[in-house]
């Protein structure tokens, strides 16, 4: 996971980026160490620096972040990224989360007359302010709190489980996911005797399923492995646009999984809400009464407009508490649907999200953001309280783009 802390001088940036980094077990990189000889004695000599000295500066912490982001390294950075293009170089192509430290001139003022070695003067503040272009996709903090309320506030925003990776592609981040849907899978049969795998429809999970099917065949115990779905479209289990045939088709013809081991979402029972009622009935009884669907993998999927499973904009599967699954009529095609609500999908051990694409980029932003709206964004609303959530991007989707 990469966090860069960005805020004026004086807004606290080293001193947090520290403590967070040590509390979620990662590397701190202070920006500020990057800086040119010449950008340090312009700044000693109280001359703000111009963007032409930023730039290489920049560029140089970029390089940092997009090492450890491709090394799959926790790492907090401490940057004034002042500008919302400062801010746009260094995520070109990494996922990252942006803490924003807000508070007032006067606060931080006085933090910097107290300061005696640091390069930035407390007069250059006002400059600092005057070219502080506040983002509007970061946690916002108030810089006013005490350093261990500030990071608590952090972390608990950050919801540490999240994990992102990026891949170069489609094809490189189903291969990882792959391996690691396989690590999971023999965990969960090792630690209780079984693994209870949960599989979405659409187009991005297809060369992991295949690759389940293939060449990790041989390293999955598939009499053990347990298939339920966790939305599936409300048609035909032979129709072209079911989840199950798709499945079938790319990984369960390949496999010796049993067919009793295979829990499809009824979809022939009519109407669809007793359909759901009925895979609700299955659920249960496999997770013997617990409080959620606890899948040991559950792989998902976000559309561009923010859906997960069938959970789309507006769904009253956002804030069901007491149902698992619903009928859902949807604006999708198909259009009716059966589908896991959000607080049950997040009863899961472990998700993968699997995300590719330019298109997804808006929607990839959203759902990673801690203050977006679920009823907006619904993959936003995959917030497990024990469980771990990676996610599975590759390059194209990781352009943080506006909008
Ligand atoms: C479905 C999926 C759905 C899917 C997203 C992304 O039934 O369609 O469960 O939630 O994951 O729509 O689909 P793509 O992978 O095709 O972009």
């Amino acid at each position: 996971m990469i966090v860069v802390v960005i805020g004026v001088s004086g807004s606290g940036k080293s001193t947090i980026g520290t403590r967070l980094a040590r509390a979620m077990g990662g590397r701190f990189l202070e920006g500020d160490t990057l800086h040119s000889p010449a950008n340090i004695d312009k700044m000693s000599r109280g001359v703000p620096l111009n963007d032409d000295d930023r730039g290489p500066w920049l560029s140089d912490i970029h390089a940092r972040i997009a090492d450890a982001s491709r090394r799959g390294v926790d790492l907090v950075v401490a940057c004034s990224a002042l500008k919302q293009q400062y801010r746009q170089t260094l995520e070109r192509g990494v996922a990252l989360t942006w803490v924003y430290l807000k508070g007032s001139e006067a606060l931080f003022r006085s933090r910097l007359q107290q300061r005696t070695s640091h390069f930035m003067k407390a007069d250059m503040l006002a400059s600092q302010f005057d070219a502080l272009e506040e983002p509007s996709n970061a946690i916002v903090i108030d810089a006013a709190a005490t350093p261990d309320a500030i990071v608590a506030t952090i972390l608990r925003q950050l919801s540490l489980a999240a994990r992102v990776r990026v891949l170069t592609d489609v094809d490189a981040l189903s291969a990882q996911a792959a391996a690691a849907a396989v690590d999971i899978i023999n965990g969960a049969v090792a630690a209780h005797g079984r693994c209870s795998l949960a599989l979405s429809g659409g187009d991005t999970p297809r060369g992991l399923y295949r690759l389940l099917g293939s060449q990790f065949r041989a390293q999955v115990p598939w009499a053990r492995v347990h298939i339920f779905w966790g939305d599936d479209r409300y048609v035909p289990a032979d129709h072209p646009e079911s989840n199950y045939r798709m499945a079938r088709e790319t990984l369960l013809d390949h496999v010796p999984c049993p067919a009793s081991n295979i829990h499809a979402m009824p979809t022939h029972l009519s109407p669809a809400a007793a359909a759901a009622a009925a895979y609700e009935k299955v659920l249960r009884e496999y997770f013997d009464g617990g409080d959620g669907p606890a899948f040991d993998l559950n792989i998902m999927g976000v559309g561009e407009d923010g859906h997960t499973a069938s959970v789309f904009p507006g769904s009253r599967a956002v804030d069901e508490q007491e149902r698992w699954v619903l009928d859902a009529h949807t604006n999708a095609t198909p259009e009716w649907r059966l589908t896991l609500t959000l607080s049950a999908l997040s009863r899961s051990r472990n998700i993968f999200f699997l995300v590719a694409g330019a298109t997804k980029a808006s929607a990839l932003r959203h759902a990673l953001a801690a203050d977006s709206d679920p009823h907006v964004y619904p993959a936003a609303g995959i917030r497990p309280t024990t469980g771990t959530v990676v996610w599975w991007v590759d390059s194209a989707s990781a352009q943080s783009r506006r909008g």
